[in-house]
């Protein structure tokens, strides 16, 4: 038994869902952003500040590799999780990857106004979509399971629930 990576963009509940299911499921919980959060002593948008996205990047590589040596839990990944080919390749070794779908739509009506998330920053809808264009083949590429993400939190937990017990 492997941890449950849950992978997608920002707003589709890889958090909310994740700490929800490892409750349910009696597993740890845990969240590679607040990870390097602690390691760094810096929020994610102070470490997008100082060393820039690049920087970022790696300090989500390591976080990556960190967590993947840990007792098999429910993880929630940060929307970029997948940029890395090698990030991808970490977590299908150390378990299975869940992608929450959500549609833009709904992406945006949870991440409005959110001022955690230097990506958005500056630009707002446009970005989200065009954010969500680019990765969409590589969430897809990198996914055991694709889940709706559109509905409530009990109902994606559930159905994440569902599909991992089958795998
Ligand atoms: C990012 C998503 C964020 C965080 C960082 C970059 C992204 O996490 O890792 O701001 O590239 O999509 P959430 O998906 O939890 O918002």
């Amino acid at each position: 038994m492997g941890h449950i990576w849950l992978i997608g963009m920002m707003g589709s509940g890889k958090s909310t869902v994740g700490r929800l299911l490892a409750d349910r499921l009696g597993r740890p919980f845990y969240d590679t952003d607040a990870v390097i959060e602690q390691a760094s002593g810096s929020t994610i948008a102070e470490v997008f500040e100082h060393a820039g996205q690049t920087g970022f990047r790696e300090q989500e590589r390591a976080a990556i590799a960190d967590v993947a040596g840990l007792p098999p839990g429910v993880v929630a990944t940060g929307g970029g999780v997948v940029l890395d080919s090698r990030n991808v390749d970490v977590m299908k070794s150390a378990g299975s990857v869940v992608l929450l779908a959500v549609d833009v739509e709904v992406l945006a009506e949870r991440v409005y106004g959110s001022n955690d998330r230097p990506l958005l920053f500056e630009g707002g809808d446009g970005t989200l979509r065009s954010i969500a264009g680019e990765r969409d083949s590589l969430y897809r590429v990198a996914a055991d399971v694709v889940i709706d993400g559109n509905g409530s939190i009990e109902t994606v937990a559930d159905l994440v629930e569902a599909a991992c017990s089958g795998l």
